[in-house]
């Protein structure tokens, strides 16, 4: 008794679904929503280009964990540089959980490389966004595991700020690189003879 109240609308939705519906607006209506849906479908809406996620959002956050630890020397000895105060620590931890996050933007689907007047090529080995986006589109599955690479590495810069531990910080900024290499060689300038593992 239950399945046939249920099966009355859905017969109603696939008659419409399937073009009986006569009037031309409701079935543009239900071609538009579909659109809508898929651009939607897990309610995300990326407005910004891969481009500018790496320079607005990955440089600013990485960049403060490279710096952090540093060694300068000169006439008058070496300068070390070292987080020390627990302000240190919290700013940088705040950079590492937000670079850790951001390689979850990189793997949004239906984003694109970069705007139509932006430039990705200042060297000749490396794609311009159209070639980068082919690229994406037929190896989505590795890009998704360089994505992951980087929050693994930006991970292991958390916990190593979470022990305090200088020595182990330094050692992840060295494996952050590499995620980020280990993409950019693959995906930006795949013809450049850097390795790629
Ligand atoms: C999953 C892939 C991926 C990862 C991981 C990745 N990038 Fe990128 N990055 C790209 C692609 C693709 C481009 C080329 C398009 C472009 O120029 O933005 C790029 C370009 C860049 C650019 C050049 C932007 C410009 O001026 O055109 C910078 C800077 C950059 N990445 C920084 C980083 C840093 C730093 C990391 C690591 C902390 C990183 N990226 C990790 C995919 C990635």
């Amino acid at each position: 008794m239950q399945r046939q109240l249920i099966s009355i609308p859905l017969v109603a939705l696939l008659a419409i679904a399937s073009g009986c519906n006569p009037q031309p607006d409701a079935a543009a209506a239900v071609k538009h929503a579909g659109v809508a849906l898929s651009a939607n479908v897990n309610n995300f809406k990326p407005s910004a280009t891969l481009q500018e996620i790496m320079l607005s959002v990955i440089d600013p956050n990485v960049d403060p964990i490279w710096n952090s630890i540093s060694t300068e020397v000169s006439a008058e000895g070496a300068i070390e540089k070292r987080p020390e105060t627990d302000e240190d620590w919290a700013t940088l931890r705040n950079h590492a959980v937000s670079l850790r996050e951001v390689s979850n933007l990189l793997v949004i689907e239906g984003r694109a490389v970069a705007h139509s007047h932006a430039n990705t090529s200042s060297h000749e080995s490396e794609l311009q966004a159209h070639a980068i986006q082919e690229l994406i589109a037929t190896q989505w599955p590795e890009f998704i595991q360089r994505a992951h690479a980087l929050h693994d590495a930006a991970n292991l810069a958390v916990e190593a700020i979470d022990e305090k531990n200088v020595d182990r910080l330094e050692e992840v900024g060295g494996i952050i690189e590499h995620a980020c290499e280990s993409c950019h060689s693959q995906f930006w300038y795949p013809g450049d003879k850097v390795p790629v593992n």
